[in-house]
């Protein structure tokens, strides 16, 4: 990964501090998305402490803020020339209904909306450092998740944090199978993984006996698929793993007319121009 330069967002804690690491290790240039500055520092220099890489550099991402991410993109493209790695893997599962700075949904503002602008304003430069990767941090619990078009941020129905999250993730499912289609033959190869179920601070929100950590995965045991992802050699594109095995995705995730449905959505929420 020397001479690589990568994007982890939600780098401070959990799998992201420990892709990082891999990518540090792997002598990368990492840029830590972290929202939380303080936090960000103190991984970052914990990081760069225990990799030996100097190469930790900590910007400031929000997922949940429109306008901090279009200044994220402008520092980011003023600092570096191209950028060989994209990782998606902040997220959140809140278990109230609360909003984004821009009036979304949180679950699906930050997993699936956020991720979605920042790869938009991102995609030139993507395709300039070709060839690239984009890794989407999903989750197994796509399988039972629908999409409810007519609801996408719990405006009507009663909020459920299991039913928000599990929405987003198949958004991350049918976001990066939309992407891996419209980036086809441009050398940017865009994959989705589920970490296993991992000792994070994911459940923050959960009662306690959901936050034990027994029978769990560790961070670094889940950063393994991820990590798979961002540097195993001749990987294709368009596909969905379980840790570091290739699986096929919930036929819902499938379906193009879905990824397309999504895609035009997003598009129109957060006001970006329709594709041509
Ligand atoms: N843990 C699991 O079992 C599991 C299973 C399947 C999928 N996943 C997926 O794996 C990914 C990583 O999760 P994790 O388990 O490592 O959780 P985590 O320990 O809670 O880490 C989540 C990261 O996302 C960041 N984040 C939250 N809101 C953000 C925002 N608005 N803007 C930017 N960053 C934000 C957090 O920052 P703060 O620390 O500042 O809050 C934190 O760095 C997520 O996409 C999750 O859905 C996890």
């Amino acid at each position: 990964m020397k001479d690589k330069v990568a994007i982890v967002t939600g780098a401070n804690t959990g799998i992201g501090f420990e892709l990082a690491r891999g990518l540090l290790e792997r002598g990368a240039t990492v840029v830590l998305g972290c929202r939380d500055l303080k936090k960000g520092e103190a991984a970052r220099a914990q990081l760069v402490l225990e990799t030996g890489n100097e190469n930790a550099v900590l910007m400031q991402v929000d997922l949940a803020n429109l306008a901090r991410l279009r200044n994220f993109v402008t520092k980011f493209e003023a600092r570096f020339s191209r950028l060989d790695l994209l990782v998606h893997n902040a997220g959140v599962w809140p278990r109230t209904r609360r909003k984004t700075e821009d009036g979304f949904e949180l679950t699906f503002g930050v997993n699936h909306l956020g991720p979605f602008f920042l790869t938009h304003a991102l995609r030139p430069l993507l395709e300039l450092s070709a060839p690239s990767r984009v890794v989407v941090l999903t989750s197994s619990m796509h399988f039972e998740a629908g999409v409810d078009f007519d609801d996408l941020q719990f405006k009507v129905r009663r909020f459920h944090g299991g039913t928000a999250y599990g929405q987003s993730k198949l958004c991350n499912v049918l976001f990066t199978l939309g992407l891996a289609r419209r980036l086809e033959g441009r050398g940017v190869t865009v994959n989705a993984v589920h970490p296993g179920v991992v000792a994070t601070e994911l459940s923050r929100e959960a009662p306690e006996n959901a936050r034990n950590p027994r029978g769990k995965l560790t961070p670094k045991e889940g950063a393994e698929g991820p990590l798979h992802l961002a540097t195993s050699p001749d990987l294709a594109s368009g596909q969905y793993f379980e840790g570091t095995r290739q699986k096929s995705p919930s036929p819902g995730g499938l379906d193009v007319a879905t990824q397309d449905r999504l895609w035009a959505t997003s598009l129109a929420l957060l006001k970006l121009p329709p594709e041509a």
